[in-house]
């Protein structure tokens, strides 16, 4: 009898332990698993996404409940008041793309931003109720269920719901942001995550009752969200706040399927992200400049690779900034940019031994639809990069793959909560006025205006890459405009240099986004490397550390699956 009570204090604690997130460490290799895996930035949704597999669930049931328990355990970017793009490839071939990106609501304008003098009122597309798009998480993920999922919604969103209710330990990286100063100006917010300013601390349990109450309303039925009461309520709190939403434009919200974007890099075929996301067609963009390259002969990370890579980020931002929007409002010419022979043109343009300077940079002409290339209104900008976003990867037993990305923008999005979850500040992801940076720096143009209805330009970039027709790597990562960077970044390290996906995930980053011209650096990179990058021209800007890799590689000998999740972060690969 003693030791039956023994053994039970013992499974308890060690139980207690499982759930405790694990501090710091960077993973050095893979996790192995000859069936399954989930690769995700915090361990217990990686386990939810798991359990629905263990449980005869395909990749979709895996990602869905991955996605509504990050909403609960990852509160910085996991969400259910934000937007997301699945890429789905089936064991069958086929690929779908679905897009829940957020909205503009009805009464958003182009100018809504401006002053009355024109300038952009800082702050206001960013923190706040004017600064939330309509939601489309909710949306996205309840459809992807229903059409390619193989358990029920009540299966999928069972581990969200318990974790929310009976809450979780926190990990004190989670803890400490939970201090942001943004959040303490929403006594909603300040209520639920910084308990009315008594912080949570590392190593506390979490419970949100709000919040488990929300995913159960969902659970029992979820287009409430869209058409009940639910949208009523949402919409009652953000418009008190002095937002522009109302219970129609969450009514008029609608996932969409599109066509991803394809393209070869080598030999190897490439699905990623179309618009409204620029993430694709940069990525193909960056993969076309640089297929003429060997870039093996000059190494990993030394200062020629960087520099050539650079010079292609450099060509694709350009043309993001230029070209990219949501494609049901406005033509963007997609084939013209992804086109190799548009790569080979932008390829001439660099010098191996200079960096190029972005105001000087002429785009080729080789296609008519480019030629028309608008004046922005350049502004200079420098500023904080904003952590934000989360991605997540998963392959199930028969080889179908999900890649997810998916936001609030910024950390904790607008920073106002209601129903128990937090809400997007996405508007801030439309140019508030053409040529002027938003919170990234980013420059865009009309094509990107705000519009009521319209999905804001994203850099969200689901990526699966296939060798001989085989699936072989699902790529993703969080980071604003440094997501696109360092999904190329990841995928080149595997097939260029020819790293295991982990040292790939792990590889010091570098990127580039045409404006500000400054070379972003991580401070691995070392200083003779710095100092021969400074001397070809660079403007460099160092800093610590930046995004997450959540990334699978299959080996096509073994069918084995690599999972790295990003040594950087917390999160973790699991499989069985
Ligand atoms: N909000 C980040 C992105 O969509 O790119």
């Amino acid at each position: 009898m003693r030791n039956h009570r023994k053994f039970l204090i013992w499974l308890l604690f060690a139980a207690l332990l499982a759930s405790v997130p694990a501090t710091w460490a960077a993973a050095m290799r893979p996790v192995h698993a000859p069936h399954a895996m989930v690769a995700s930035v915090h361990e217990l949704a990686s386990r939810a996404g798991l359990e629905m597999m263990r449980a005869g669930g395909n990749a979709v049931d895996a990602a869905v409940a991955a996605g509504f328990a990050l909403a609960v355990v990852h509160p910085q970017a996991g969400n259910l008041g934000g937007g997301g793009f699945m890429l789905l490839r089936l064991a069958d071939g086929n690929t779908h793309f679905i897009d829940y990106r957020e909205k503009a609501p009805a009464r958003a304008s182009a100018d809504m931003y401006l002053d009355l003098q024109g300038n952009v009122i800082p702050k206001v597309s960013l923190v706040g109720f004017k600064a939330i798009g309509v939601p489309g998480s909710v949306a996205g993920m309840v459809y992807a269920e229903k059409k390619y999922g193989k358990l029920t919604l009540e299966r999928v969103m069972a581990p969200a719901i318990r974790l929310a209710r009976d809450g979780f330990f926190l990990a004190w990286e989670d803890a400490q942001d939970l201090h942001d100063e943004d959040l303490a100006k929403f006594p909603e917010s300040r209520r639920i995550f910084q308990r009315n300013g008594n912080y949570y601390e590392a190593g506390e349990v979490f419970r949100q009752p709000d919040l488990a109450q929300t995913l159960e309303r969902i659970e029992k039925n979820p287009d409430d969200f869209y058409h009940g009461a639910m949208a009523k309520e949402i919409a009652v709190a953000i418009q008190k706040g002095g937002g522009l939403i109302a219970a129609e434009d969450l009514a008029n919200y609608e996932v969409k399927e599109r066509e991803p974007i394809r393209g070869s890099y080598r030999e190897y075929d490439i699905i990623s992200a179309p618009p409204p996301s620029s993430g694709g067609v940069a990525l193909m963009e960056i993969l076309n400049i640089l297929e003429g390259y060997d870039l093996s002969k000059y190494g990993n990370r030394s200062a020629a690779a960087i520099h050539l890579i650079s010079e292609a980020f450099r060509r694709a931002f350009f043309d993001r900034a230029e070209f990219l929007g949501d494609p049901d409002f406005s033509k963007i010419p997609v084939a013209q940019l992804i086109d190799k022979k548009y790569g080979v043109a932008w390829r001439e343009s660099i010098n191996p031994e200079r960096a190029s300077l972005s105001k000087d940079l002429k785009r080729p002409v080789i296609f008519n639809e480019l030629e028309r290339y608008a004046k922005l209104n350049l502004q200079p900008w420098s500023g904080p990069e904003p952590e934000n976003t989360t991605h997540y990867s998963v392959i199930d037993p028969e080889g179908n793959a999900v890649a997810v990305t998916t936001t609030l923008n910024d950390s904790f999005g607008s920073r106002v909560t209601a129903l128990g979850f937090l809400l997007n500040d996405e508007m801030d992801d439309f140019s508030s006025k053409q040529g002027v940076p938003n919170a990234y720096g980013l420059i865009q143009g009309a094509a990107n205006a705000i519009g009521p209805g319209k999905r804001p330009l994203s850099a969200m970039t689901p990526t699966i890459v296939l060798k001989d027709g085989k699936l072989f790597l699902v790529l993703g990562s969080p980071g604003g405009p440094t997501i696109i960077t360092t999904v190329a970044n990841i995928l080149i390290g595997v097939v260029d240099f020819g790293l295991d996906i982990q040292e790939a995930v792990n590889a010091p980053r570098f990127h580039h986004q045409w404006l500000p011209d400054i070379l972003l650096l991580e401070d691995q990179i070392s200083p003779d490397t710095r100092r021969l990058l400074e001397a070809k021209g660079h403007k460099l800007v160092v800093r610590h550390l930046w995004g997450d890799g959540e990334c699978i590689r299959v080996d096509l000998n073994t069918g084995e699956r690599l999972g790295a999740s990003d040594g950087r972060n917390n999160g973790k690969a699991v499989g069985y």
